[in-house]
């Protein structure tokens, strides 16, 4: 399972691979000690005794893991767990990765092995073994951000109350809250790791206009999207989700005016099967974000304001409840597969995502999965970079929405990498740009 490509690895070290892996995990993991270190401080150990000694062993191997990576150790793998991908992610170890070490092997691989094995830890206690070491992080951005989830709430409500009725009007709501969708995806915790609150404001001010979201999108297919989609009626749309919070929010927001707006009549959420980088949504943050935004979550909101979110809560419970919402999680999503490999290695989510109209892939991660996470020339066309995924018989409809945080990108005009390397040197993974990337399927 190769890429056709030479993979992104950190023993280049001018990559952000080497930046990501030098710098970044070890804030990564730094923090997810301390969380642990936090909710283990608060039990009592008359009670818990046993939680409290298990607490001080996973706070030690995930120091240990620290210690493994900084120093370039070589890849262990992964002893059954218990977690139903233990299989897969032994299989492919000692196929292609026995003789690696953290910074030999692509990047792909270690990073998502680096959350897998961090998994492993609790997966292998007895009462940790549910637990999710960024919940709180996700929690406390989700609060910080909510200025902007009750401007989102009116707007959505504005929309619903008032429907637009012309092509033309439709046209530039869809364009409005797919880019909502897409500059969500900006407020990533892992790559954010020293986010204060007013930052997070700034990252979502919605006071931008349409031109100027669109302004850093490098390459855009949402007019080809929007060419096909204002044909459907009832379809069925899948996201692929990424982050939750603000991110997955902004997503809802899209798929509530999808279903309002009778493009679609089912929307299917794919999240992770266990805590995937740092801030991916779990199927138990889905659930929390539809219970905050019933419950009185945000206490200093003024009462008519609470209103807005009151009426979008009851109206996404009631997509969940009559099925108009489906969540789903598959663990091809987070296994150390690229996407390429979907049919072969889950035919039957394959078969599964081959019965939607569109499928949504949000976020970095998905895109780098999406392009098998090598050295693209950026002119390459985005249908090529995603080989079966654009050729493969019944293969859906795709969209990516993509703000780039990695050295990879396809799709580009000519003339676009010479005009920003001279300028930026971090261009591709600041998350100031963005791609909306189209390959229309293969379906009968
Ligand atoms: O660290 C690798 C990476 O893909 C980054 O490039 C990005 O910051 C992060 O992980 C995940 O981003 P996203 O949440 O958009 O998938
Ligand atoms: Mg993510």
């Amino acid at each position: 399972a190769n890429p056709p490509r030479p993979a992104l690895r950190a023993t280049d070290v001018k990559s952000f691979a080497f930046t990501t892996i030098t710098h970044r995990w070890p804030i990564i993991i730094t923090k997810t000690i301390d969380d642990v270190y936090k909710t283990r401080h608060e039990l009592d150990p008359s009670i818990e005794p046993e939680k409290m000694k298990e607490g001080k062993d996973i706070m030690d191997s995930i120091a240990l893991l620290k210690y493994e990576l900084q120093r370039k150790k070589s890849l262990k793998p992964i002893d059954d767990d218990g977690v139903p991908d233990v299989n897969t992610w032994s299989e492919v170890f000692n196929k292609y990765f026995k003789e690696e070490d953290w910074h030999s092997a692509p990047w792909l691989f270690t990073e998502c092995y680096l959350y897998r094995r961090t998994h492993s830890i609790f997966a292998n206690t007895k009462h940790w073994c549910n637990y999710d070491p960024y919940f709180r992080q996700k929690e406390d951005t989700f609060k910080a951000s909510y200025v902007a989830i009750i401007e989102l709430a009116k707007r959505i409500d504005e929309l619903i109350s008032n429907p637009s009725v012309q092509d033309s009007e439709k046209r530039i709501v869809f364009h409005e809250l797919a880019l909502i969708s897409l500059w969500g995806n900006a407020t990533d915790l892992s790559l954010l790791t020293n986010l204060s609150h007013e930052d997070i404001k700034k990252l979502q001010s919605n006071a931008k206009s349409l031109e100027e979201l669109e302004k850093n999108i490098l390459a855009n297919d949402l007019e080809e999207v929007w060419g096909k989609l204002s044909h459907y009626q009832q379809k069925r749309i899948d996201f692929v989700l990424d982050n939750a919070g603000f991110e997955l929010y902004g997503d809802l927001i899209f798929a509530d005016w999808l279903i309002q707006s009778g493009y679609a009549s089912e929307i299917h959420l794919h999240a992770k099967a266990i805590p995937w980088f740092v801030s991916d949504t779990t199927p138990n943050d889905f659930n929390w974000l539809l219970g905050v935004l019933k419950n009185d979550f945000f206490s200093s909101v003024p009462s008519d304001e609470k209103l807005y979110l009151e009426r979008l809560a009851k109206r996404w419970q009631g997509f969940v409840d009559n099925g108009k919402w489906i969540l789903k999680s598959d663990y091809f999503w987070t296994s150390p597969y690229a996407y390429w490999h979907l049919k072969e290695q889950a035919p039957e989510l394959f078969s599964d995502i081959s019965k939607s109209s569109l499928v949504i892939f949000k976020g970095d991660l998905n895109y780098r999965k999406l392009v098998y996470d090598c050295k693209w020339p950026t002119t390459t066309l985005f249908k090529d970079a995603i080989g079966p995924l654009a050729t493969e018989k019944e293969i859906p409809p795709i969209l990516a929405l993509r703000t780039s945080k990695a050295d990879v990108i396809v799709g580009l005009p000519e003339g676009i990498e010479a005009r920003l390397s001279a300028s930026e040197a971090d261009w591709m993974f600041s998350g100031k740009y963005a791609v909306v990337q189209f390959s229309e399927g293969n379906q009968s």
